[in-house]
């Protein structure tokens, strides 16, 4: 009998990248997840959504469901990305004013794989508060792909130019690495 395909959250921060959010559905469609993608609300001017929706056959969300529609698929792994300054910040420090960083809130410190693919310009990423949300985060067990091995921070104003090679393969490969664990874990 066929598994049910795994279901991938994709979270979408407003950063540049979002425009092209549509490149990490399509990697992981092709490698037989189930995606689900859910905006913050800044994201939503970045995005394609009747393009997403079509691409993903459901809506994106970037607020709580009213009573009696449909719960979201619970998600085998989630991968923010673009992931901004401001969610990573508000996340680390318990903070959950949108659906997206609601999610986070809750789903930290579960066996559930969370990769993190931050966006973000050198003056941002060199602030203490910064820092000690990423230290807070990776403590908690959310794999932030910031650094070596990862993407570096920009200079400021030209983010443009590293739209094209953000690396949404690297969080997929990342995810169903950690994911290999706790799939194991659950048969
Ligand atoms: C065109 C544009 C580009 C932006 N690029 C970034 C970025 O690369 N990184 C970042 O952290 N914030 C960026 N921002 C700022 C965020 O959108 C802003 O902080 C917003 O509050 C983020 O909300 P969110 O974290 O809920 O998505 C950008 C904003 C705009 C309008």
């Amino acid at each position: 009998m066929n598994r049910p395909a795994r279901v991938l959250t994709h979270i979408v921060c407003g950063a540049g990248p979002a425009s092209e959010a549509g490149q990490l559905v399509k990697l992981a469609q092709q490698r037989g997840w189930t995606v689900q993608v859910v905006a913050t609300p800044a994201a939503l001017d970045f995005l394609d959504l009747a393009a997403l929706e079509a691409q993903t056959g459901s809506p994106v969300r970037s607020q709580y469901r009213k009573p009696g529609e449909p719960r979201s698929r619970p998600a085998d792994a989630i991968i923010v990305a673009p992931a901004t300054y401001n969610t990573i910040n508000k996340w680390a420090n318990g903070i959950s004013d949108t659906y997206a960083l609601g999610i986070l809130a809750e789903i930290t410190g579960l066996d559930i794989p969370i990769v993190v693919l931050p966006f973000v310009n050198v003056a941002l990423a060199s602030r203490l508060a910064f820092q000690r949300s990423i230290k807070t985060l990776r403590a908690e067990g959310v794999l932030i792909l910031l650094g070596a091995g990862g993407v570096e921070p920009h200079e400021p104003h030209t983010g443009g130019k590293f739209i094209a090679t953000y690396p949404w393969h690297y969080a997929l490969d990342q995810a169903e690495r950690l994911g290999q664990h706790t799939q194991t874990y659950r048969l």
